[in-house]
Parts: structure tokens; C-alpha cells; sequence
């Protein structure tokens, strides 16, 4: 994506904030206005104390102007006091004697006093109404990409690696805050320039002209830094995604890495990313640090140009003492915003770096949904006694996004409440086979129907509804015991979420457990043994009373004793409904209505048990070496 797509589109965030937006824009619009204020305070109280200083009061009544908004300098003598602004021709005083003049310098105090509190207050709402449009925008920001992530396909998230996609969410997220936390200022900055110019432009233009003589050097100087910026930034960005997900997988399989003593070749991999990113950091603190006293050094040969053509103004008595320091200070006002927008710029690059790899995910296509209800063209059939979960596979062929083809032209048919085993040596595809059925990868050719439906056809929630599935890697949630048996299923009552747990064995044990099935689960089951959580995620299948079951090494990792009970408890659920069952060990399977036996994608054998046995194939070889053990 490039840098200005990812600008425009942050813009386009921006657009539901207009109106806040535009308030703070009025605010920093009445501080501009203040500042002039100030600068008219300062150049025309200078003027009238020179006049004072110089007057006699015995003879006559000395008369001084404060805030007429007439053109000084080259342009003009200084004796024309016409006002740029029609109807408005700045106030006048006369002072008669010395303690008027004091007087007058009461009045200033008070405008000066004035002035103060309007700028404070408007510069508060100002940044407070910025900070306000970035929070909303951080928020809205988060939720968006964590809605898509959730909603993606697998085949998308297979692309990411989880630590990569957590750091997008969090550490991207932070550094676009960072930018936005400093708009307040930049807004302020961006007004305060075109307001400064036009006023200084009016009042004269030639010194304005010379003025802005700097602006063209700044603007490039500000835009090669911020370039090398954007390109470090994205570096160290994609660093810290390699350190979350290095922290994610080290500490997942801390048990892996300690029993290699691999501790300290990972801490070793550690500590060079975070080197590597301490370099660039450091290149980027070099350009962040270089950029202000650059703008500086050249935003002072400019205000110094100014200052040696006003002197000469001022001694030919074409300009005023007193606006001769105005004008100077209008120029520093100038270029004090300017230094903001230089410096916000190295923030924006920053976290424009990003905002790039925050929308890369914000383009994640939703998993493509169905239209039909699961049996919505026969209603008819009645949920509760209907046989339905008949799943069909015609010629499907599956590739994942990255590599070859891992199915070739499936076919096969389980009949409702038959139990159909797949065995195959790793990476010959079951895995990737079972996962075809709720949809969680899409074949690229052929079809699969699940009573009588074309699951591409269904809503994903419908079919969904029907597919419980039982994995070797159980994944339990942060809550109690009950939520995650009622997970999924809102509306089970706890004596159903009871009477799931007595089923899958799982209630004796729950029971013991400090506060029953009040128990906190904490990171994913951490403190329960593989068996339990094994049981638990069963009872929540049963819970949900699948019309499909899809069990994928659901015992592969236990223990003999939990196996059995494991076992125990998958007979029952498994009778009744339609079960796909992945399993190494063959006693599991011998009951088994039809075997598959996958090589390399593709179905290589089919048959019952005594079938194969008789075929004294590939399946009856591997019989024999399981018994053999
Ligand atoms: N997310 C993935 N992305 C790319 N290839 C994959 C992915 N998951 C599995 N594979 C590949 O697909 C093939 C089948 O894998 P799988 O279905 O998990 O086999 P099994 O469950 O039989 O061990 C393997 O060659 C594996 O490398
Ligand atoms: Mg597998």
C-alpha cells in the first residue's frame, strides 16, 4: 500500500468526526486571532511610549491608535493610516495628561489579562476536543480489527503468524494513538500559518515575500526526513511483531524448550531482534533529533532577513519601531507552528507505518457466507426425530492457499449415525479432510452436501449448528467450568450442561474440584490434567447435540486410564450422530462403519474392518503391527 493510499484513508476515518473536528479548528482559529491580538498590544504600545516619551502635555492632547489594521512598511509611508478592514479603523485614545497615559497602560494590562483567559479556554477545548475525536478513532479502530480477524477465513489467518496479528492490535494501534494524541497541536499549527501569512501578507507584503522564501527548503527538508522515517518505522514495527510472537511461542511450548535446554539459543534469538531494533531505533532517534534544529537554522536565516530589511525600514522611517518588533514577532509566531508540523510529521510517519499494516488487516474479506438454512427445503422433516447429518463428498479436491494440492477427487458418503474412521500417516490430509466439512477450508473442485445440500449454499450458521467438533489440542476459554461447557450454547439450562458433564464422564472429577463447576478454567486449562479438559471439551460437544461430530485425534494424547474413560464417553455421544473420527490407535476404530485409509490426499482403501482385514492391504498390514505391540 502506498503512502498516500494509507493517508487518505486515515482521512476517511476522520470524516465521522467533521464536526468535532471542526470545533477544535474554530478554537484554534480564536487562538490564532488571540495571538495577533498580542502582537498589535505589543507593536502599538511601543509606538504610543515612544510618542509619550517625546510629548509635552502642557500644550496639547497627544492621540495614540491601538489595533488598526492598516498596511506598514515598503508599501506604505507611515503616515497613511488606512484600514484594511472597512468600518474598522482600530481604537483611538487621547491622553491629556501624564496619569492618562498611566491609565492607558491599565486598560492594556486588562486586554493583555483578557486575552490570557480566552486563549486558555479555547486552547483547552481545543486539544480536549482533539484528544476526544482520537480516543473514539482508537476504539472504533480496535474493535474493527478484531471483528476482522474473527470474522476472516482460517486460510487467511494461516497467513499471519498469531504473535504478528496480536501486535498489529495492540503495539500499531498504540503508535497511531501516539500521532493522534498530537493532532490538538497540529491543528493549532495548521491554522496559525495561512492565518499569520494573510495578515502579514496585507500588512506587508514584500517583507512577507522574503519571509516566505524559507518555506520551499522547509518543505523538502521535512519530507525527506519523514520518507527515511516512514522506512525505519516500518522496520521496527515489523520487529515487534517478531518479538510478540516469539514471546507467544516460547511460552507456549516453555516445557518443549526447557526439556532441550534450548533456553538459551531462544533468549540468544531474542535479544538479537531486540538489538537489531535498538539500531534502528537509534538511526530513527538520529533523524527525529536532526530535524528540529535543521527547521531552526533555517527558519532563522529567514526571520533574519526580515530583521535586517525591517532595520533598514525602521532607519529610512518607512516602518515603526514598534511594528518593526510586531512584525518580527508575527514571523517567530509563524515559524514556531512550523517546527510543530515538522515534528508531528516524524510522528505521522511513524504511525503511518502503522496505519499500513493496521489496514492490511482491515482488508481481510469476511468468510463468504451461505444463503439457505441447513433443511429449509424440508420442513417437513422434524428436527427431533428426523434422521438427518448424511454427509456426501463428489470428487472434492482441496489445495491451501500457499502449496500443492494436499486432496485429490474424494468421494465418499456417511450415512446418518454412521461412523466413518479416517487413518493415514501424518500429512496425508484427514486433518485438512475434516475440516472441509464445516467449512472452515473450501475445496477448489467438487462438492460436498450434507443432506442433500451443497454446504457452499448454507449459512455458515446453520450448518455450524450442526458440527461439534473434538480436537486433540482442547481449547478450553478463561471462565468457569459450566461457561465452558455452555459455551456456544446460551440457551442450555445448567442441569442440561450437568447432564452433558455425567456423560462424558467428566461430572465425578468436576465435582472434586475446589468450587465445582464454579471452577475458574485459567489459560486454556492450565490447571487441569489432559484427560479433564479432554472430557470437558466433550461434554460441551454433547451439549451442543450435533447432528455431525468430527472427532480429530480426540485421544491421541492422553494417558491409558483417560483414554478409557475418553473413550467411554465418546461412545455415547458418537451414537446417533454422523462422526468422522481421526484416530492412530486402530482398537479405536474396528467398529467403525466404513474405514478410510488416506495416502497422500487420496483415498487409497475403503471398507469395514473385516473387509479390509480380508483385502490383507495396507490397512491389515498396519492391524497386525498394532496388534503386535
Ligand atoms: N495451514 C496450512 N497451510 C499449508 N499447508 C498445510 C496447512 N495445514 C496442513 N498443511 C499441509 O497439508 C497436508 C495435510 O495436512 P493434514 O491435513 O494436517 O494431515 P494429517 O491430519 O493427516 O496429518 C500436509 O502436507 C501439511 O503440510
Ligand atoms: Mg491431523
Amino acid at each position: 500500500m502506498n503512502r498516500s493510499h494509507s493517508g487518505t484513508r486515515f482521512l476517511h476515518y476522520l470524516k465521522s468526526y467533521t464536526f468535532l473536528i471542526l470545533l477544535a479548528t474554530f478554537c484554534a482559529l480564536v487562538i490564532a486571532v488571540g495571538e495577533l491580538g498580542y502582537v498589535h498590544i505589543l507593536a502599538d504600545t511601543i509606538d504610543a511610549l515612544k510618542l509619550i516619551e517625546r510629548h509635552d502635555f502642557d500644550r496639547n492632547p497627544l492621540t495614540v491608535h491601538y489595533f488598526q489594521l492598516n498596511a506598514i512598511g515598503l508599501d506604505n509611508t507611515l503616515n497613511v493610516q488606512k484600514s484594511v478592514i472597512p468600518f474598522f479603523n482600530g481604537l483611538t485614545f487621547s491622553i491629556a495628561t501624564q496619569k492618562e497615559a498611566l491609565r492607558l497602560v491599565g486598560t492594556v494590562l486588562a486586554w493583555i489579562f483578557g486575552l490570557v483567559l480566552i486563549k486558555g479556554v479555547f486552547a483547552y477545548l481545543n486539544d480536549f476536543l482533539m484528544r476526544c475525536v482520537g480516543l473514539k478513532l482508537i476504539v472504533r479502530l480496535r474493535n474493527e480489527l478484531y471483528h476482522k480477524m474473527v470474522m476472516a477465513p482460517l486460510g487467511t489467518l494461516h497467513q499471519y503468524r498469531l504473535g504478528d496479528l496480536l501486535s498489529r492490535l495492540t503495539d500499531d494501534v498504540r503508535s497511531l494513538q501516539a500521532a493522534i494524541g498530537s493532532t490538538a497541536g497540529v491543528v493549532r499549527a495548521l491554522i496559525y500559518v495561512p492565518v499569520f501569512v494573510v495578515v502579514m501578507l496585507v500588512r506587508s507584503f514584500s517583507l512577507t515575500i522574503l519571509a516566505l522564501l524559507v518555506l520551499p527548503p522547509l518543505g523538502y527538508l521535512i519530507n525527506r526526513f519523514g520518507q527515511r522515517i516512514r522506512r525505519t518505522s516500518r522496520e521496527i514495527q515489523q520487529q515487534t511483531a517478531d518479538l510478540s510472537s516469539q514471546v507467544k511461542e516460547t511460552l507456549t511450548g516453555i516445557e518443549i524448550i526447557k526439556s532441550f535446554r534450548a533456553e538459551p539459543k531462544e533468549i540468544q534469538r531474542f535479544t538479537d531482534t531486540t538489538q537489531q531494533q535498538y539500531r534502528l531505533s537509534m538511526q530513527r532517534t538520529r533523524l527525529s533529533a536532526m530535524l528540529p534544529p535543521l527547521v531552526e537554522v533555517i527558519s532563522v536565516m529567514g526571520i533574519s532577513t526580515v530583521f535586517g530589511l525591517g532595520c533598514w525600514q525602521v532607519i529610512d522611517g518607512r516602518l515603526s519601531t514598534g511594528w518593526f518588533i510586531g512584525y518580527i514577532s508575527m514571523i517567530s509566531l509563524m515559524f514556531k507552528p512550523l517546527r510543530t508540523i515538522g515534528q508531528f510529521n516524524i510522528v505521522l510517519q511513524q504511525s503511518l507505518a502503522s496505519a499500513e499494516r493496521i489496514f492490511q488487516i482491515l482488508d481481510f474479506s469476511e468468510e463468504k457466507d451461505g444463503s439457505v438454512e441447513l433443511h429449509a427445503t424440508s420442513p417437513s422433516l422434524e428436527p427431533a426425530t428426523a434422521k438427518s447429518g448424511q454427509v456426501v463428498f463428489r470428487n472434492v479436491s482441496f489445495r491451501y492457499q500457499s502449496g500443492e494440492v494436499v486432496l485429490r477427487d474424494i468421494s465418499l458418503e456417511a450415512n446418518y449415525g454412521e461412523t466413518v474412521a479416517l487413518i493415514g500417516s501424518s500429512g496425508s490430509g484427514k486433518t485438512s479432510l475434516i475440516n472441509l466439512i464445516p467449512r472452515f477450508l473450501t475445496p477448489f473442485e467438487g462438492q460436498i452436501l450434507i443432506d442433500g445440500q451443497d454446504i457452499g449454499d448454507l449459512t455458515l450458521d446453520s450448518l455450524r449448528q450442526q458440527i461439534a467438533i473434538v480436537t486433540q489440542e482442547t481449547i478450553l476459554f478463561d471462565g468457569t467450568v459450566l461457561e465452558n461447557i455452555g459455551y456456544g450454547n446460551p440457551d442450555a439450562t445448567e442441569t442440561e450442561a450437568i447432564a452433558a458433564s455425567v456423560a462424558a464422564n467428566a461430572h465425578k472429577f468436576i465435582q472434586r474440584m475446589s468450587k465445582g463447576y464454579q471452577t475458574q478454567i485459567r489459560e486454556s486449562g492450565h490447571n487441569l490434567s489432559g484427560g479433564e479438559k479432554q472430557r470437558i471439551a466433550i461434554a460441551r460437544a454433547m451439549l451442543k447435540d450435533p447432528q455431525i461430530l468430527l472427532l480429530d485425534e480426540a485421544t491421541s494424547n492422553l494417558d491409558n486410564e483417560s483414554e478409557a474413560l475418553v473413550q467411554a464417553s465418546l461412545a455415547d455421544l458418537m451414537a446417533g450422530q454422523t462422526t468422522f473420527v481421526i484416530a492412530h490407535r486402530l482398537s479405536t476404530i474396528v467398529n467403525a462403519n466404513q474405514i478410510l485409509v488416506l495416502d497422500q490426499g487420496q483415498i487409497v482403501e475403503r471398507g469395514t474392518h473385516y473387509t479390509l482385514l480380508q483385502q490383507g492391504g495396507r490397512y491389515a498390514q498396519q492391524y497386525q503391527l498394532g496388534l503386535a505391540k
